[in-house]
């Protein structure tokens, strides 16, 4: 039985029918293995097309993997990476990156957005070598938090980071819902503003499961094609994989499904802050809505509605919408928050 089209996660929508379209026609006949087909040849032109032509992309099979061989590629074992506490690396990747054998140092920040200001006081010792030396930023776009870098707060962190040794890594799981968001291209996003290195996020999109590490410059991806491999990372018949990259770049789906997703997110947090009883937590930059309601009232709502608390403390909530997401779902969920709430009672201060 299907689950109810709820808000839990981009992740719990289905595969685009453009998407399956794409992926059907790639089935027919026999093809060279490893990505010596046509079709990675095409999805890997896409990613030169949008990322500019220094831009190497590498499909993989998840997100996780793609983080993972990102930080493998820009640093050395004694080296360390920066990141916000709330970085899906730091509590949703099961100690991935450190399994690599690469130490996570982690910020707070109150909405999920790195800055220099937050690294700075990492920078000490360096050069000594009883200490991991901070070696990368990463950062979210969209963050786990719904917020967005724009192109100028990317290229801050870019150039902070590189006049102090280090490089900056774009964990991109969402990063069409934060390119479309601001109206920019992944290039003035990523290459343009000093970026290092993508995790280019296709399955939260749309895509059945295939996502892209994309190298911008070329002293990072030396050895790459072997580290994935090692990583196994590397699908056999990767035409099925490239062929989804491939439908979602090469026309407007990307930015049809960003845009739908995040409009639907802008319409909830719309009607859910009108309501009293619920305090909107977070900028609705992309498709995530961040909220705090009264626990009772959440308890009965995940009744019917399929969605995450991020944070039991707090009574804070997490509402995904996806490129299937309707405006009828919105209305209906906003009514069913707006009848729970009355029956319990005021949010936490
Ligand atoms: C910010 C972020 N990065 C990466 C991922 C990729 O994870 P996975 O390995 O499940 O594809 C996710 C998925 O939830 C995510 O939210």
């Amino acid at each position: 039985m299907s689950e109810r089209r709820g808000f839990a996660s981009d992740n719990h929508a289905g595969v685009h029918p453009e998407v399956m379209d794409a992926v059907l026609a790639t089935n027919a006949g026999h093809a060279n293995a490893y990505g010596s087909d046509p079709w990675t040849s095409r999805a890997t032109q896409r990613f030169r097309e949008h990322f500019g032509p220094s831009a190497q992309a590498f499909p993989v099979f998840n997100g996780t993997g793609a983080n993972v061989l990102c930080l493998e590629a820009l640093t050395q074992p004694w080296q360390g990476i920066v990141c916000a506490r709330t970085a899906h690396l730091h509590v949703d990747e099961c100690g991935a990156p450190e399994r690599s054998g690469r130490k996570l140092l982690v910020v707070d920040t109150p909405d999920g957005k790195v800055t220099p200001d937050h690294v700075a006081p990492l920078l000490v010792r360096i050069g000594e070598e009883h200490v991991v030396q901070p070696r990368v930023i990463s950062i979210a776009q969209s963050t786990e938090l719904g917020t967005v870098y724009s192109v100028d707060e990317v290229r801050a962190l870019a150039d902070w980071a590189h006049a102090h040794g280090m490089l900056l890594h774009v964990d991109g799981a969402r990063l069409c819902n934060a390119a479309v968001g601001q109206g920019v291209s992944f290039r003035e996003l990523t290459t343009d503003a000093g970026v290092d290195a993508v995790s280019f996020g296709g399955t939260k999109i749309g895509l059945m499961g295939a996502e892209a590490v994309v190298l911008l410059r070329d002293e990072v991806a030396d050895g790459f094609r072997f580290r994935r491999k090692q990583a196994m990372q590397l699908a056999s018949k990767m035409r099925y994989i490239s062929a989804q990259l491939d439908a979602l770049l090469s026309g407007d789906l990307w930015e049809r499904s960003a845009a739908h997703a995040n409009a639907m997110a802008r319409r909830l947090a719309d009607a859910v802050g009108a309501i009293d009883g619920v305090r909107v937590t977070q900028s609705v930059d992309a498709n995530a809505v961040f909220a705090v309601l009264d626990p009772a009232a959440t308890e009965e709502l995940q009744q019917a509605w399929p969605f995450y608390v991020w944070d039991e403390g707090t009574g804070e909530v997490r509402w995904m919408c996806s490129w299937d997401t309707t405006e009828e779902d919105i209305d209906t969920f906003a009514a069913d928050v707006r009848a729970a709430l009355s029956r319990s009672g005021p949010p936490r201060p």
